[in-house]
């Protein structure tokens, strides 16, 4: 997509698509003033599922101020710090197996399974039901990645139903077990937590997984993987890394940047608002082009070079204000775990089949969807 974000960027930053009555920002300054301006971009909007989730993500304040609170202590930079030797450990135990291989299909076996299994041990799910939970990720990131009409959004809005059923049974069960058995973990805490002096029912609480589950799997899963594709195109600068291995910080924010895993977000106008010179109604649906945004030249040098010793780098991936992404310590954390994992188990590698790589179906997000790759076996 981004030789067309650069053309509309010129062209036209904030462009009105009639027929899904949708207006798409482009340029920088919009797409920030959009992800952090709550007084008039509402983040309650209506999803392909004709409803709004009840999820924090979609809620603005003062009720999101309070949603936020309850979870927020888990994931600040020293909780994830905490977790690190854990999740080095976990990022061995998968890469061992597959070392002396000498091929490898990344994305099913390496980058979809260490945030999964993180977050679900933060969320406190037992191991035998993992296999379980990736799938209701899958099928809930199907959902968001549907176009809101036709046969397959009906397909993918009865199969989310059906789950929704199944997870609400599961969640019961063990909010029941976390009640009468508290643990150090994320269920838990929800079961604990109060706004304005009353529990969370388990509606809310449903709302709480299913964000954990779709928000922090296949993003941290894109930016592995994106991080490997970037190396892939740009191998001057993977060898720049290797030679300065203190770069790895900012080059893990250079992909963000370059390849930014969620490409857009969404607001809908709670007033009219004057933007770039044109007036969007009140009560619209807007998308803030994050990875459009993040390749502004009025915003980074020469942007569409990918630099890992960029600086600086204010790069939107991770949103910006009130909303700013709860994960971003812990998937900055994964990636550099996986990254120095994997460029040591790798040595040299390539791209393992001669068709280009492939992007996934997904209308927001962005990274592949297999990522095959040859490298020297190791015994
Ligand atoms: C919010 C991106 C990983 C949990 C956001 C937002 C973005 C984002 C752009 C802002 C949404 C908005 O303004 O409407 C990413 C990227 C990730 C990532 C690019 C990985 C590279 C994670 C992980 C978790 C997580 C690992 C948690 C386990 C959340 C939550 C919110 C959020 C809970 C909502 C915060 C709020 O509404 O206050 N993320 N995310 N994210 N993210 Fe992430």
């Amino acid at each position: 997509p981004f030789p067309l974000y650069a053309q509309l960027r010129e062209r036209s930053p904030l462009l009105h698509e009639p027929r899904a009555d949708l207006w798409l920002l482009f340029d920088y300054d919009s797409v920030k003033r959009a992800l952090q301006d709550h007084e008039v971009f509402s983040s309650v909007v209506t999803t392909v599922t004709g409803r709004t989730p009840d999820w924090l993500l979609f809620s603005d304040p003062p009720r999101h101020t309070k949603l936020r609170g309850i979870i927020m202590r888990a994931f600040t930079p020293r909780s994830i710090a905490n977790l690190e030797p854990h999740v080095r450990e976990l990022s061995r135990g998968l890469l061992a197996p597959l070392v002396g291989r000498g091929e490898m299909d990344v994305v099913a076996e390496y980058s979809s399974q260490l945030p999964t299994t993180v977050i679900a041990e933060m969320i406190g799910i037992p191991v035998e039901d993992r296999a379980r939970f990736l799938q209701w990720g899958d099928i809930i990131m199907k959902l968001s990645h549907t176009i809101s009409e036709g046969e397959e959004a009906e397909r993918a809005r009865a199969e989310n139903a059906a789950m929704r059923d199944e997870m609400r049974v599961y969640l019961s069960a063990i909010l029941e077990e976390r009640r009468r058995e508290p643990r150090d973990d994320l269920l838990t805490r929800l079961v604990e937590a109060e706004v304005d002096g009353e529990r969370l029912d388990e509606k809310e609480i449903l709302g709480f997984f299913q964000l954990l589950l779709a928000a922090g799997t296949e993003t941290t899963t894109d930016l592995i993987d994106n991080a490997l594709l970037c190396f892939l195109e740009y191998p001057d600068q993977l060898e720049r890394l290797r030679r300065q291995p203190e770069l790895l910080g900012s080059a893990i924010e250079e992909v963000l940047r370059f390849r930014s895993p969620a490409q857009s977000m969404y607001r809908s106008t709670k007033r009219e608002v004057e933007l770039n010179g044109r007036v969007i109604p009140a009560g619209k649906f807007v998308l803030p082009m994050i990875g459009s945004a993040n390749r502004d030249p009025g915003h980074f040098e020469e942007p569409e070079r990918f630099d890992i010793g960029r600086e600086p780098n204010p790069h939107l991936a991770f949103g910006h204000g009130i909303h700013f992404c709860l994960g971003a310590a812990l998937s900055r954390m994964e990636a550099r775990v996986a990254l120095t994992d994997l460029l040591e188990a790798l040595g040299d590698f390539q791209l393992a089949s001669d068709t280009p790589w492939e992007p996934r179906q997904a209308l927001h997000l962005h990274g592949p969807k297999r990522l095959p790759l040859r490298f020297e076996p190791r015994v």
